[in-house]
């Protein structure tokens, strides 16, 4: 059973939630910044919350946030059956592109207005959602709403976690949920789907390197988010002596050159990252006393992962001792690397093949939301290229014909779920 999507009904739709919150990178091209429940989430939630009841979807909002919208009665499919759910997440970091996250729920709902218009009598009927806090940029861990809805973690253990805001720690996601109108009332976790099918795009610069149109994603790499507090004594950066400083900061920039120099020592895959610094007070002349930072690792291999988290815990501790300061460590998010269902992913390389389009299997670098729904039900993903390679960024950019192409997959792979037999 096929449906041919309606390309151009996708792209407008990326343009218009793409309005909201844009924001200009340095070449001035055109991004959005949506931070997890801030107004701007809100308005862009309230813009595919409008679609979803306008295309006549049983539209539901759990206690984490989380939208789901399924084919209801009457739309062709016969009732009593899990839904094939697609979806992704519609927040962004605070220098998003337009396609992270909005292409796979917006896909969704093509695919879904697509097979309505078709008429298509489907086993299993078809959904798609948003999950709440992918990014994890204001409240970790990433994931947040699909850990919660697969079960990872319990609603008010979320609720409780309060937003890294500039300044300090800011309102709870429960707190954000009520302010912004999402606090709903469908149960966490939720019902496990019949399959999960995201579509996104690379965020790195694999398939188009290779000429390729389409990935066929075999899993997700695992994840280690560690915030670091290094605490010294603020002082005269004129008149104190190095010998007898307590510098956080430099502590913090061997910190930055060592994990770095890990990753090249271990090599690919293993990547590591300094993302977020904060230096208090912050001032041009004086020796901070404190240096908040956060080390992000990540390999598709546990046991190196688990390597990489004990090397860089040493390397605190010498470090630390060097600067006379003192060392705290808070795990922010931990995920193990986690393997697509094979029929998933074999369905996805057939049905670019049967549409003409060039495929290979890959490992995400980026966490997704279809690495938590794997806990629940089997779950896969389609990539479509990115420009450069470039993402978290205003530059991030697929051609068009590339999300169409996605979006097609995707379509073709959510019916042939939705009219085969169970598992
Ligand atoms: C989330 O999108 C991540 O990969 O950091
Ligand atoms: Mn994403
Ligand atoms: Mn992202």
């Amino acid at each position: 059973m096929h449906v041919d999507i309606d390309g151009g009904r996708l792209l407008e739709r990326l343009e218009a939630l793409a309005e909201i919150g844009p924001i200009t990178g340095a070449s001035g091209e055109r991004g959005s910044a949506r931070l997890a429940l801030t107004d701007a989430d809100r308005d862009g939630r309230d813009l595919v919350l409008g679609w979803m009841r306008d295309l006549g979807l049983d539209v539901s909002i759990d206690a984490i946030g989380n939208v789901i919208a399924v084919m209801g009665e009457g739309c062709g499919h016969r009732s009593g059956r899990a839904p094939v759910l697609c979806g992704s997440h519609i927040d962004t970091v605070a220098t998003g592109g337009r396609f992270d996250g909005n292409l796979g729920v917006l896909a969704g709902l093509e695919v879904i207005e697509s097979v309505l218009a078709a008429g298509l009598e489907l086993r299993h009927p078809l959904g798609v959602g948003f999950f709440t806090d992918e990014e994890g940029a204001r409240f970790a861990p990433d994931m947040l709403g699909s850990l919660v809805y697969a079960g990872g973690m319990t609603v008010e253990q979320a609720h409780d976690i309060r937003a890294a805001d500039p300044g300090g720690p800011g309102p709870t996601v429960r707190d954000e949920l009520e302010r912004i109108g999402y606090l709903g009332s469908s149960p966490c976790p939720g019902s496990p789907p019949h399959a999960f099918v995201e579509l996104h795009v690379e965020q790195g610069p694999v398939l188009e390197a290779e000429g390729l149109r389409i990935g066929a994603v075999t899993g997700v790499q695992g994840i280690s988010w560690t915030r670091v507090t290094f605490t010294g004594q603020s002082n005269h950066a004129g008149t104190t002596p190095m010998s007898m400083r307590r510098d956080p900061a430099a502590a913090l920039a061997r910190i930055a050159v060592f994990v770095n120099d890990l990753a090249d020592r271990f090599g690919a895959p293993q990547v590591a990252t300094v993302g977020r610094i904060e230096l208090h007070p912050n001032l041009v002349n004086v020796v901070p006393s404190r240096a908040t930072f956060t080390v992000d690792l990540r390999n598709t291999d546990e046991v190196v992962l688990c390597r990489a988290e004990e090397e860089l815990a040493a390397e605190l501790a010498r470090v630390a001792e060097r600067h006379g300061v003192t060392v705290e460590t808070e795990c922010l998010a931990r995920f193990e690397p986690v393997a697509f269902d094979e029929r998933i992913v074999s369905r996805v390389e057939a049905a670019a093949a049967a549409r003409g389009l060039s495929v290979r299997r890959m490992p995400s670098g980026a966490g997704h939301d279809a690495q938590m729904l794997a806990r629940m039900c089997p779950s896969g993903m389609v990539f479509v290229p990115s420009i450069g390679g470039v993402s978290h960024n205003p530059a991030e950019l697929t051609e068009d014909a590339d999300l169409v192409a996605g979006c097609q997959v995707m379509a073709d792979v959510m019916l042939d779920l939705a009219d085969g037999g169970d598992w």
